[in-house]
């Protein structure tokens, strides 16, 4: 019998579909056991969320801080042949309590030598997240041997609209000539794919060849002008971050104007820098093509 483990936070539910549709080939193999633990904080995030509480937690979650969590029932003594991380982004960085769970001392006597496989629910901007799991995973002896990616597939700027409509007003449909939001229901459907090869790896014991063969179907679909955009945007939060903390800790009222400004800031580098920043990295791509080309696949693997 081979044991698996999803460990996973979500607001919406969305993270948990994706995680199910995954999960449902292998439950239904009578030789592979699946438990689930969700993550929880002790003070649970809002959803919906309020535009304030929306980009108040952009600090925290930048610097990597934690809160605090409820892991007394974690099961860090089980044995487990495989573990899959499902988490989200934000801000460019792991959720606040996926990042407190890996920081975590739980998380320290767990992982030590376990196969981990990452599945990520995103609007399209995750890779400086990942690199921060895998040194995370990395750190507790951990081996990430898989990364699956569904993210949003609208344009960038229909999917900022259509997520803000979804996380501060709670609705995922579509709306008129807005797609739906977040990952798509057939997307979310078809993450099932995914479960041949991992079931063929957890059996032989042999996880060398599966990320190629996730990728083979489709597992990280990664824009290099996103990912160039991500990576300048990440440096600009973290000096926000630090303006906002000298006001206070999360939710301080001091800090609001800050995180006002921040958020004036974050809609007009979206919508009117970023179509300008894509177009240069689309060229800077075909300039430097090889090395454009290595810096995909880098961020693809595990
Ligand atoms: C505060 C916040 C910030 C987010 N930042 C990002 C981000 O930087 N990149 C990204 O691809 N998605 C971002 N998202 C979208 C989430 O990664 C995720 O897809 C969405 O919240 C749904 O997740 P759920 O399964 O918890 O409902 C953000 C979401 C929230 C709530």
């Amino acid at each position: 019998m081979k044991r698996v483990l999803i460990i996973y936070y979500t607001q919406s539910g969305q993270l948990k579909q994706i995680a199910d549709s995954l999960a449902e080939p292998m439950i239904r193999d009578k030789n592979i056991a699946v438990d689930y633990y969700r993550i929880k904080p002790v003070e649970e995030y809002p959803f919906p969320w309020t535009s304030d509480e929306f980009f108040d937690c952009m600090p925290e979650s930048v610097e990597k801080l934690s809160v605090e969590l409820n892991l007394d029932d974690f099961p860090v003594d089980n044995d487990y042949d495989l573990v899959i991380l499902s988490y989200q982004v934000w801000y460019l960085s792991p959720a606040l309590p996926v990042t407190s769970f890996l920081r975590s001392d739980v998380a320290g006597a767990f992982f030590k030598g376990r196969k981990v496989i990452t599945l990520l629910g995103v609007r399209n901007m995750w890779v400086m997240a990942q690199e921060y799991v895998k040194e995370c995973l990395r750190e507790h002896k951990a081996e990430p041997v898989g990364n699956i990616v569904l993210k949003d597939k609208a344009h960038n700027l229909v999917s900022v609209l259509t997520i803000i409509r979804w996380l501060m007003g709670g609705n995922k449909g579509p709306y008129n000539i807005l797609p739906e939001a977040g990952v798509s229901e057939n997307d979310i459907k078809d993450t099932s794919r995914f479960a041949g090869p991992i079931i063929k790896a957890l059996n032989e014991n042999h996880y060398d060849k599966l990320q190629e063969e996730l990728l083979a179907r489709g597992a990280v679909d990664l824009k290099y002008h996103l990912m160039q955009m991500e990576k300048n945007a990440l440096r600009i939060f973290r000096i926000w971050a630090k303006l906002i903390r000298k006001k206070g800790e999360a939710g301080n009222i001091k800090r609001r104007l800050r995180v006002r400004l921040f958020k004036y800031y974050l809609l007009f580098v979206i919508f009117v820098v970023s179509p300008v920043a894509s177009v240069v990295f689309v060229v800077k791509r075909c300039l430097l093509y090889p090395s454009a080309k290595r810096e995909l696949l880098y961020y693809q693997g595990v």
